[in-house]
């Protein structure tokens, strides 16, 4: 079973261990130090404490142990976009797709929101399926710049809150 929980500064070994790999391939394109893990816990804590809150970061964890990251970023008072990433050797076991069904419901209760939207790079399809069976809906791409000069497009999803914003 997955548990969300707020990352500590003792997580940043787990994190590294996260961000590598396959993992990294369409995403941030490269392993993180740990210097960088650190410095990504520390921007998480401090997001917590900010008034109103623009970004939720949870670590993932099964039976313990820190197998990914989850975030919410807010982009308007009510919409948000969705990213996650996994251990490479955590992949096939539903564990995003539990993971991101937990945030699509503290979205659309605790944090008020009543739209998500996320995106993945073309290449990437388990990405789009955890995406699908969280309830997005793919919406169209959206060009992003790849390294080379050339244009990428990346798949658009979103997902709109069926309860009315206010009865939440
Ligand atoms: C994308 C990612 C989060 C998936 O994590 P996961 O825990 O393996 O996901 P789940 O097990 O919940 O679901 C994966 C789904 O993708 C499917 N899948 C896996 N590889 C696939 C492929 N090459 N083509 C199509 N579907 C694929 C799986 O079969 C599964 O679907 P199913 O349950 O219908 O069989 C993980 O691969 C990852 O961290 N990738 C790198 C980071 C990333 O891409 N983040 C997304 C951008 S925000």
């Amino acid at each position: 079973m997955v548990t969300l929980r707020d990352m500590i500064p003792d997580d940043a070994q787990a994190l590294q261990r996260i961000y590598s790999g396959a993992s990294v391939r369409y995403t941030t394109g490269r392993a993180l130090t740990i210097n960088e893990a650190q410095d990504k816990i520390c921007a998480a804590l401090v997001r917590a404490a900010q008034k109103p809150r623009e970004q939720w970061t949870w670590g993932i964890a099964v039976e313990g142990e820190l197998i990914g990251r989850i975030a919410l970023r807010r982009r308007t008072p009510v919409m948000a976009t969705l990213s996650y990433i996994l251990r490479e050797d955590t992949w096939g076991n539903g564990y995003a797709t539990e993971a991101a069904r937990h945030v699509v419901q503290f979205a659309f209760t605790t944090a008020g929101l009543d739209r998500l939207e996320a995106m993945h790079h073309p290449a990437n399809p388990a990405s789009g399926r955890v995406l699908a069976k969280a309830g997005f809906t793919r919406t169209g791409t959206s060009d992003r710049c790849a390294e080379d000069g050339t244009a990428v497009p990346y798949q658009v999803y979103a997902l709109e809150s069926l309860v009315p914003r206010g009865q939440g």
